[in-house]
């Protein structure tokens, strides 16, 4: 999670890195956590799949938008 730039970056398989905006798409809030593969908004509890931002549960009508990123030298930055 990053804060500041509002977006979160995932690993879904090693070395594999994506990134997506950190805005629900339900009602705005910035999601809270990454775990067991999912991306969860604390507000109402909508979950997005780490692999492509893709809704697992509702009520979040769509997915989280990816953003680009590089990564080079173990540092990843938005492109
Ligand atoms: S704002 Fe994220 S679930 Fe409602």
């Amino acid at each position: 999670m990053f804060t500041a730039q509002q977006v979160v970056v995932t690993q879904p398989t090693a070395g594999d890195f994506k990134c997506f905006t950190a805005v629900c798409t339900h009602q705005g809030c910035i999601v809270g956590s990454v775990a067991d593969g999912l991306i969860t908004c604390p507000c109402h509890g909508s979950q997005y799949r780490i692999a492509d931002g893709s809704v697992a549960r509702g009520p979040a009508p769509a997915a989280l938008a990816s953003k680009p990123i590089t990564v080079s030298g173990g540092e990843i930055s938005l492109a």
